[in-house]
């Protein structure tokens, strides 16, 4: 659906007022500036942090909103409850963004749901009105994560606003149709302001409005996910998991996953910012290492969950590398500055605080495949003897002749073995193509 469609059928979709409200809406309508008159909804939905039992749904709003989702197992949604934005404690109203966190659902199940907002005036604590309501008239489906869920997955990485790059990625993967797609982090710059997010997550130039509508999204932050005021609140945008879903002592782990797609195992790690917290350039103000040792006690108990651990393949992915053979590659721990000038670069080619802390644990686990990406340049690391995980780094974003092209990388099991396909999307053709045994469990 393209962006003039979806937005008519916005448009199109009633706009019901509560009866005891009427002169009130009509006097609020009667003062609508252009702003006011654009249609409620302003995206279609992008589900995010998809999982066995939960999923969120994000959309754009243009004006003050409370969302909310239908969502039901029968395609005309006559079984739907309403899930309404925010927490537990109240719905949420914003300006721009509403998030919608979808719990107690069953594992590897289809679900339909369609998207609405209520426009909201708020004259104070106590005067707020539902002044009209949206609802896309589209209605959507998606699948549950599971055991018994037998589908593929996509892996996208360091598009930078790239639109021309995003746009081959997005057609490749529509051509793939995986069950999830994990998008592996450096999706931004440096973004300041939240518009900036909303335009590159939800409101977006892309003709495939709908890309991540009926087709889950994880994500693995990159270094740049982490630069500018804005990206130092991407829960806004990108929206964390309900506090529920995970530990107490994880509660700031709102998006690192482990889930069950069929056979494989798929676990995202966040490798945070790619310079010390001790480089004088970022004034204290990020807290990289502690967030590191907090997804080690994380990861560890990820990996021994009942559903993970007996998995044939296990599939991990961070942004940064966690190996890397060129000893003149700077390996992101050289203390206070990240330079010297053994080294080629002042930032982290590959993470080894990261590589030493969650390394081992993978490799025990018997961890087939890390999936990495940050050095805009494709290659495969295969593995060691002491070091069973294989890594796959993704390609960059340039869409011309060189070493830089886009990657979709697709993971699938096939014959009892997990198959990986490297696709290269400025040649379109088949890059490489790998295939991993079942690990010992
Ligand atoms: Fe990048
Ligand atoms: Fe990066």
């Amino acid at each position: 659906m393209d962006r003039r469609d979806f937005l008519k059928g916005a448009a199109a979709a009633a706009v019901t007022v509560g009866t005891s409200d009427l002169a009130s809406a009509a006097e609020h309508f009667s003062s609508l500036d252009d702003e006011e008159t654009k249609p409620l909804l302003a995206s279609a939905p992008m589900l995010q942090n998809f999982a066995g039992t939960s999923v969120g749904v994000v959309f754009a709003v243009n004006g003050l909103a409370s969302g909310y989702v239908l969502i039901g197992e029968q395609p005309d949604l006559r079984d739907a409850r309403k899930v309404l934005c925010g927490g537990c404690r109240m719905a949420d109203i914003d300006e721009r963004v509403i998030q919608v966190r979808i719990t107690g659902l069953k594992p590897a199940t289809k679900y339909w749901y369609r998207i609405g907002a209520d426009r909201i005036h708020y004259g104070g604590g106590y005067d707020m009105k539902v002044v009209g309501n949206e609802e896309d008239p589209r209605i959507y489906s998606f699948t549950t994560a599971g055991k018994e869920l037998e589908g593929g997955f996509c892996v996208i990485n360091d598009t930078h606003v790239r639109w021309n790059t995003i746009r081959a990625e997005l057609d490749k993967i529509e051509a793939l149709a995986p069950s999830c797609v994990i998008w592996n982090g450096d999706a931004s710059n440096t973004e300041e302001d939240l518009e900036n997010l909303v335009s590159i997550y939800l409101d977006h130039p892309l003709e495939r409005k709908d890309y991540a509508a009926c087709t889950p999204y994880l994500f693995c932050p990159g270094n740049h996910d982490f630069r500018g005021r804005a990206n130092r609140h991407l829960e806004r945008v990108w929206m964390y998991r309900q506090p529920e879903e995970r530990a107490p002592r994880d509660w700031d782990l709102g998006r690192n996953f482990a889930v069950r797609l069929g056979d494989v195992a798929l676990v995202g790690l966040d490798t945070a910012e790619d310079k010390l917290d001790t480089n004088p350039r970022f004034a204290g103000l990020f807290k990289s290492g502690p967030y590191r040792e907090a997804q080690t006690a994380w990861l560890r108990d990820a990996l021994a969950q009942p559903d993970i651990a007996s998995a044939p393949f296990l599939v991990a992915f961070c942004h940064i590398p966690l190996f890397d053979d060129d000893p003149s590659h700077n390996p992101g721990d050289l203390f206070p500055a990240d330079s010297d000038p053994r080294y080629s670069a002042d930032f982290a080619y590959w993470q080894r605080t990261c590589a030493r802390m969650w390394g081992p644990l993978l490799h025990e686990a018997g961890c087939q495949l890390l999936i990495t990406a940050h050095m805009h340049k494709y290659r495969f690391d295969p593995s060691a003897p002491d070091r069973c995980w294989a890594q796959l780094v993704g390609g960059g974003h340039t869409m011309q002749e060189g070493d830089s092209f886009p990657t979709v990388i697709e993971g699938k099991v096939l014959g009892g073995r997990l198959r990986m396909t490297v696709h290269n999307i400025f040649s379109g053709k088949v890059q490489d193509v790998f295939e991993f045994n079942p690990r010992q469990i």
